[in-house]
């Protein structure tokens, strides 16, 4: 959501993007490879999924989910995602040849990064702070997922017309700190570029693809609870749908992203492992005397259905307020909670769509009036293909917890050739 508040404020100008003298060597010493990543969420180690379950050999990178941003320019929190474990992820990651990075920020650890980004003198601060983190836990890199510059995100986040020149200060310095420079950097992203001082996307963020290995586009949650409609929730392709239906995709992302000069081998494309849960009537879910799936049905939105038994339960969250289920249902949520038999194919009595411009699987059960938008194996070798295809730099899955015997994996991996 756009703040109109500060849409309102001064057109500042853009970005001071000037190079700095080491952006030639960060470029020529910039590797490649691609990219085979997923982020590991440390509180899920004690629901199911320890280290041990991460299919380590098939990975190049994994992202340790989040270290928090605090009101304290000089420290990250650790301590809703397991502090405890993050040294034996490093070490895991290690033993299997795999970089472990730390992600920071998240939906709910921003908070705290325009505020610790905000002055030059707090940027230096953040620079430290972030590099002697990585010393210290042995890291190979770090992902900034600041959700979202100069955008409210959660709802109570610092927030400043300046965060995307800050953001952008800040890389240049921590890219030419001495003790960054074997670090991977890289920033998960939405799918357009971040604000300008004016609230519009960036037009240019060259500056960006100089000082960052890469950008992960997140590109799930495009769709849920807060359209009116049920549909895809990590669509590829948007542009071959209605117009009403075009709210991002993999395709615009990357013709957004690329437009704005962030090329092609720096773009890495976020894949998600779940997907969301709509209640739907019979009467919208079929077309009409038939037992045929509705694209785009109407739902009911008083109704949100609890997704599998990692969905949160609804709570107060970290602003202080108070959130319903999210409703997701991870890839193996939708086989234990009989949507999906072990194969990863509709159950018996579950009715199913693949809609082929989105490239979105649906199912759906009419006893409990549950449709879920998710992806599976066709959906991911789709993805894996446009990859290939487009010649990105790679994948990142959130996460490796919801996919379930590799089943998803396999397929991007194959159909991406990446590996
Ligand atoms: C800089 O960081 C300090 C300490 O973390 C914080 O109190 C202060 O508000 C920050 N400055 C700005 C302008 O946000
Ligand atoms: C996306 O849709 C457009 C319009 O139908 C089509 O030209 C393009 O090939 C599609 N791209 C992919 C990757 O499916
Ligand atoms: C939507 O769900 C609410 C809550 O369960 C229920 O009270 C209401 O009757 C439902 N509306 C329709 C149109 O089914």
């Amino acid at each position: 959501m756009l703040s109109t508040f500060f849409l309102s404020l001064l057109a500042l100008t853009n970005l001071n993007v000037s190079a700095s003298p080491l952006d030639a060597r960060s470029i020529a010493a910039r590797s490649t490879k691609p990219v085979v990543a997923t982020w590991y969420g440390g509180w899920h180690a004690t629901e199911g999924f320890p280290l041990s379950s991460v299919s380590w050999n098939k990975y190049n990178t994994l992202y340790y989910s989040f270290a928090e941003t605090t009101r304290d320019v000089t420290s990250l929190s650790l301590t809703d995602s397991d502090g405890e474990l993050l040294p034996k992820f490093v070490s895991e990651a290690h033993a299997h040849g795999v970089e472990a990075h730390i992600a920071v920020g998240g939906w709910t650890g921003s908070i705290w990064f325009s505020s610790n980004l905000a002055t030059a003198k707090n940027r230096t601060a953040f620079v430290r702070t972030v590099v002697d983190f990585a010393s210290k836990y042995k890291l190979d890199g770090i992902q900034f997922d600041w959700e979202s510059p100069n955008d409210q995100g959660i709802g109570c986040n610092t927030i400043s017309v300046y965060d995307t020149a800050n953001f952008l200060a800040f890389l240049q310095e921590l890219r030419e700190n001495p003790k960054a420079k074997k670090l991977t950097l890289s920033a998960a992203v939405g799918l357009g570029p971040f604000f300008n001082a004016a609230g519009h996307p960036l037009t240019d963020v060259t500056g960006f693809a100089k000082v960052l290995d890469y950008v992960a586009v997140m590109n799930y949650d495009v769709w849920g609870s807060w359209f009116p409609t049920v549909g895809p929730n990590a669509p590829l392709n948007d542009s071959c749908a209605a117009s009403a239906n075009q709210q991002g995709s993999a395709v615009s992302a990357v013709k957004t992203w690329t437009a704005a000069g962030m090329p092609v081998d720096q773009i890495v494309l976020g894949v998600a492992s779940y997907g969301h849960s709509f209640s739907v009537p019979p009467s919208d879910a079929f077309k009409s005397h038939t037992k045929k799936l509705v694209a785009y049905p109407a739902y009911n939105a008083s109704n949100q259905p609890l997704g599998d038994s990692w969905d949160n339960t609804g709570g107060v969250d970290v602003c202080g307020v108070y959130e319903a289920q999210g409703g997701t249902f991870n890839f193996w949520g939708l086989i234990d909670n009989g949507f999906l038999t072990k194969e990863g194919t509709p159950a018996d009595g579950i009715y199913y769509r693949y809609d082929a411009c989105s490239q979105t699987p649906y199912v759906y059960n009419e006893r409990s009036q549950v449709m879920v938008s998710f992806d599976n194996v066709q959906s991911f070798a789709a993805k894996g293909k446009y990859i290939k295809d487009t010649k990105l730099r790679g994948f990142a899955m959130w996460e490796a917890g919801g996919d379930y015997k590799d089943m998803l994996l396999d397929s991007i991996i194959d159909a991406s050739k990446c590996s």
